[in-house]
Order: structure tokens, then C-alpha cells, then sequence
């Protein structure tokens, strides 16, 4: 279906046009269809997104944008005092009364300024259990068990976004067509070099890692592919939305019961390993029967 165009080259190309917004109604609120617009993250390349739907609410505000893949919500802005105040609770005390990452007596640039970042990065960091942090001098913040429920994740991201109105929304996936089987091309081509084939993630350079991705929500999967946390790469234009969905599927299905099509399983090493280790093996056989044959002459 979508005709979305992910590469602003291709829309370059395809001529200014097909940018033109296509407008429709869909009840009180506009659907508009844009060609492209990469997913950022950050305050200072925020843009229009990527999708065949945007809708607003009656201020112009865009409220919702996706396709069929994954629709992308923004946090209702009548949660903003409510996601203030647990703000203030939950995370003032390292990330400033202004959410600008100076707190109260504190040095600017101790912490992460989070004005900007878009409501699906908020959402991440709350709902993965990293924030609130438990130990700031931990080279990366560990998934943990969720301190807030999710309706508290959502408002404190409606009222982080309300300081400064940003993309990517908080993504809502549709894993109903997704194509299992691409998800898994995908994922070898740009997470296993990180993660492992299997998921089981991996150490990186200075003591980071990228962690394990077995029992990982959905929601989560889609939000860490569009933000990329902290050590890995944030996927925008070079990723469309079905085959975002595609990995989602993978991650969220196959990746928690791996399978093993043939041979050993070495602890998910990979082809060339085992390829490796099977000529190891044959040459080491070979070396045997010469001697044994060797012996007999
Ligand atoms: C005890 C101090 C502390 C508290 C409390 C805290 N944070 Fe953080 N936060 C940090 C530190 C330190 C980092 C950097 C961690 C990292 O990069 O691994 C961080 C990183 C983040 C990031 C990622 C920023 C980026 O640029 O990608 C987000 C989002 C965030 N915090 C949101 C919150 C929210 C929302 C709360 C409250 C629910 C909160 N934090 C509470 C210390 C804290
Ligand atoms: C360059 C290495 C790298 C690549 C490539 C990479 N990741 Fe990551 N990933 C990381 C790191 C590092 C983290 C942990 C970030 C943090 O919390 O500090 C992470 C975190 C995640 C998480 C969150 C898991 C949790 O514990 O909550 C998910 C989900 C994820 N990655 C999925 C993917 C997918 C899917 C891809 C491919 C589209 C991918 N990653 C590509 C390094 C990578």
C-alpha cells in the first residue's frame, strides 16, 4: 500500500510534487499524506514524519502519524500537570525541575538534558526500567523492573514533550501481516553484529554492552530501533516502518525460541564459526587417518 518514501534523496528525486500534502478528513481531525521525513529524535533536527498518515487536532497540532506498519501517538496533553508532577518526584532531583538536566545546586551537564528528545525516548527510558537511575556512575543504566506504570511513563513524556514538542511519537506496532522471515534478513543485517544473531546480546568497546533481547515488549523493540538508546544507532530513514514491524516480529517471536535448522548448536556462534570448527574437525580426522594410514606403510 503506502507509497512512503524513506530516503530523502528518492524524494529528491522523485520531485517536489510528490511532496505536496495530499489532504483528506478523517472525522474532526485532518489525515494528511507527506512523503517522507526521517524519525529524529533530537531538538535540533526535528522535522515532519515519515508516513502516509498524519493526523491533527483542531490547534494543527499533529496528534498521531504512521501507516498500516506502526501508528506513532503523541501523549495527551491533558496528562501534562500530572506527568509534572511525577516528574518532580521521579526524576527533578537529577534531571532538573525544568527537565534540562541541571538540577538544584547541581552543574550543567551532569545529566542528561531531556527537553527535546521526543515522548517515545522518555517513554523508553521509564518503561525498560533504566529511570530512575539507581547508580549514576554505572557505565550504562541496566534494564530493570519498572519503578512507574506505564500511565505514569505516558504522562511524564506528555509533559517532557509540552517544554519543547519533538518526534518520534510513542510508536503503536501492528504486528498483524508482518513478514517474519524479512524481519530476520533485517535484524542479521543491522542488530546481530550488536546483539548476536540469537539475541543473547554482547559486550562493546569501554564497558558498554548491548544487552540481551529476549522478553522485550514490542512497543519497546519499535522505540529502541527510532531513538536509539544511548551506545546504538538510532534507525530513521533507512528503515521503513514495515520493516521495522518485520524486526519487532522477529525480535518479539522467533528470537525467544530459537531454533537450530542443522548441525551443532555452538552457543549460536554463527555459520562461519561452525563452518570453522567443522573443518577443524575434518582436517584434525584427516590428519589422524594419514598418520594411521602412514603407520601401516
Ligand atoms: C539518580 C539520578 C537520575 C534520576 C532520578 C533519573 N535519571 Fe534519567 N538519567 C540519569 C543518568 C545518569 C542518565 C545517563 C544514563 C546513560 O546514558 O546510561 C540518564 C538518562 C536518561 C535518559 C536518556 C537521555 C538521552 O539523552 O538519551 C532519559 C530519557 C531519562 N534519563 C529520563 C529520566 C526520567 C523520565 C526520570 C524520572 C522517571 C529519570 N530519568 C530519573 C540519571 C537519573
Ligand atoms: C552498535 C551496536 C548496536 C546495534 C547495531 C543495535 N543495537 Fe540495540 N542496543 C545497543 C546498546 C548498546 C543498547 C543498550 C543501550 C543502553 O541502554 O545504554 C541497545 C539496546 C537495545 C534494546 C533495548 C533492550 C533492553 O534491554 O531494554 C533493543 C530492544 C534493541 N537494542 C534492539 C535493536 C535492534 C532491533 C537493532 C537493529 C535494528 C539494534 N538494536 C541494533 C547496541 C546496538
Amino acid at each position: 500500500m503506502a507509497t512512503v518514501i524513506t530516503r530523502v534523496g528518492a524524494c529528491v528525486a522523485a520531485g517536489l510534487a510528490a511532496l505536496a500534502p495530499v489532504v483528506a478528513f478523517a472525522g474532526t481531525a485532518h489525515a494528511q499524506t507527506f512523503s517522507y521525513t526521517p524519525y529524529q529524535t533530537s531538538r535540533f533536527d526535528a522535522g515532519t514524519p515519515n508516513s502516509s498518515v498524519v493526523v491533527r487536532n483542531h490547534h494543527g497540532v499533529v496528534i498521531s502519524y504512521g501507516d498500516s506498519a506502526i501508528m506513532y501517538h503523541a501523549p495527551s496533553s491533558t496528562l501534562d500537570a500530572l506527568g509534572q508532577a511525577l516528574f518532580l518526584q521521579n526524576c527533578a532531583s537529577c534531571h532538573g525541575d525544568q527537565a534540562n538536566g541541571i538540577p538544584a545546586n547541581g552543574t550543567p551537564g551532569a545529566y542528561p538534558n531531556l527537553v527535546g528528545l521526543g515522548p517515545a525516548t522518555i517513554d523508553f527510558w521509564i518503561e525498560s526500567g533504566r529511570m530512575p537511575a539507581v547508580d549514576t556512575a554505572a557505565v550504562e543504566a541496566p534494564r530493570r523492573q519498572p519503578r512507574l506504570t506505564h500511565d505514569q511513563a505516558v504522562a511524564i513524556a506528555a509533559w517532557v514533550n509540552s517544554l519543547d514538542p519533538s518526534y518520534p511519537y510513542i510508536p503503536s506496532v501492528n504486528l498483524k501481516g508482518a513478514n517474519v522471515a524479512d524481519g530476520a534478513a533485517l535484524f542479521a543485517l543491522n542488530c546481530a553484529a550488536c546483539h548476536t544473531i540469537e539475541g543473547d546480546g554482547d559486550a562493546l568497546a569501554r564497558g558498554t554492552y548491548a544487552p540481551s533481547l529476549r522478553n522485550i515488549p514490542a512497543t519497546q523493540v519499535a522505540e529502541a530501533i527510532r531513538t536509539g538508546p544511548a551506545n546504538m544507532p538510532r534507525f530513521t530513514g533507512n528503515l521503513s516502518d514495515f520493516q521495522v514491524r518485520d524486526i519487532v516480529k522477529y525480535v518479539t517471536t522467533e528470537i525467544q525460541h530459537p531454533r537450530n535448522p542443522g548441525g551443532f548448536g555452538l552457543g549460536g556462534l554463527g555459520p562461519v564459526a561452525e563452518g570453522f570448527v567443522g573443518l577443524l574437525l575434518g582436517v584434525g580426522l584427516l590428519a589422524l587417518v594419514g598418520f594411521w594410514v602412514g603407520e601401516r606403510q
